[in-house]
């Protein structure tokens, strides 16, 4: 199965890139629909594109798992996939050990979880929760312009029918996702699984600083309105906010306009991504760097806006739930370990509305959003098995 999935979209440095409903990640959906079908599950997409395989009939006190396709720039391999496929597997394995669920299982397949083409992640299971209103994720564009509702339209679904699925999210009564770890906790302990415990309160801002062209040989220093002096001091102010409360704060997308070496830039657009340990910390972080962008752009006779374009609170993952993971996943032996997180996912936006949980694969050097993304294959293997036996606690109790 991994074999199949893993040459989609994946670029000669080994990097993946499956942006939503482009080329890549429509194969991958693709794979996806052929594998459940093949094991007879019953596949639908939701009004937001995401993709649902029932094992039984499609009704309430379902349980959930799954995870994302689509994926950042030269992405990893696992951040994703790893859920989706050891969701598949662990269908295999529970009908390999003979268990008969006593509710519907639910295989989900998440649209735009990285926010990779049309900047807000998790859009899927936002739009689903009511967390995004269909006005705004219908607006939103891409790097070309496309929007949201004419990708949506280009693969054959209706933007018109886009926003809160209740009739979907209703129907569960759990999720579980799992997932690549990214970091190395469980690197230092003989654990190949962990159970998630929270995941930081973390957004993304958009930068806008607004100058004026000009000639890069003969325009005086004091005569410029150069965007790219003010952006320089953000930057490295973001990365001084984020030391100061404990933090992290990253600056990793910007356009530049009109991007020629001899000409003095119009305009610069750069995206912060802020994530902290608590909402105050975060809050602080982002008034922090707004207040150096404001104060370099007026030095620099440059104009600036920071607009908020997502933001997630803090998650805590249903207390009751995660204890029995724990317990499950523990058995007779040592407790597993139970991580705090600050990667984003769909189930922290699934969080305020259904129970939900998260299971974490150890990675061995934590890298994550890179080519060198990596997950031994017991590793792997030991993750479809916890998998299997959290689903068959939950399918049978
Ligand atoms: C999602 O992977 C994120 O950016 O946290
Ligand atoms: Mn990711
Ligand atoms: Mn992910
Ligand atoms: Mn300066």
């Amino acid at each position: 199965m991994w074999a199949d999935l893993a040459p989609v979209g994946r670029d000669p440095d080994g990097g993946y890139r499956r942006f939503s409903w482009e080329g890549a990640d429509t194969d991958a959906r693709a794979w996806f629909v052929q594998e459940a079908k093949a094991r007879g599950l019953d596949v639908r997409t939701d009004r937001n594109g995401n993709l649902w395989a029932w094992w039984g009939a499609p009704g309430p006190g379902a349980v959930a798992t799954g995870s994302h396709l689509d994926s950042v720039p030269s992405g990893g391999a696992f951040d994703g996939p790893l859920g989706v496929v050891s969701a598949l597997a662990a269908v295999d394995e529970l009908r390999r050990r003979g268990v008969r669920p006593a509710r519907p299982l639910a295989l989900a397949v998440f649209v735009e979880e990285e926010g990779g083409r049309f900047g807000v992640p998790c859009l899927g299971s936002r739009l689903s929760t009511g967390e995004i209103s269909p006005e705004r994720a219908l607006g939103l564009t891409d790097a070309d312009g496309t929007t949201w509702a004419a990708a949506m339209e280009r693969a054959g679904l209706d933007p018109a029918a886009a926003g809160a699925d209740p009739a979907t999210l209703g129907l569960l009564d759990v999720f579980v996702e799992l997932h690549v770890e990214q970091g190395r906790a469980l690197e230092d302990t003989p654990h190949p699984v962990g159970v998630g415990s929270s995941i930081w309160p973390h957004g993304r801002w958009r930068l806008d600083f607004t100058g004026r062209a000009d000639h890069a040989g003969t325009t005086r220093l004091e005569d410029r309105s150069d965007p790219m002096l003010p952006f320089a001091h953000t930057i490295l102010a973001a990365r001084e906010m984020a030391a100061a409360h404990g933090a992290r704060a990253t600056v990793a997308k910007a356009r530049v306009a009109p991007n020629g070496t001899n000409a003095i830039p119009s305009l610069v657009n750069a995206w912060l991504d802020a994530r902290a340990a608590d909402e105050a910390a975060l809050e602080a972080v982002v008034a922090g760097v707004r207040g150096a962008a404001e104060r370099a752009a007026l030095e620099h006779g440059v104009g600036v806006a920071v607009t908020a374009e997502s933001r997630t609170p803090l998650v805590a993952f249903t207390e009751g739930l995660r204890d029995r993971l724990g317990a499950v996943l523990a058995g007779d032996g040592p407790a597993v370990p139970v991580l705090p997180t600050g990667a984003g996912h769909d189930a922290g936006v699934l969080a305020a509305h259904v129970p939900t949980a998260m299971l974490y694969v150890r990675n061995p050097t934590g890298v994550s959003h890179s080519p060198h993304e990596w997950a031994r294959p017991d590793d792997c293997h030991a993750g479809v098995a916890a998998l299997a036996d959290v689903l068959a606690d939950l399918l049978t109790g």
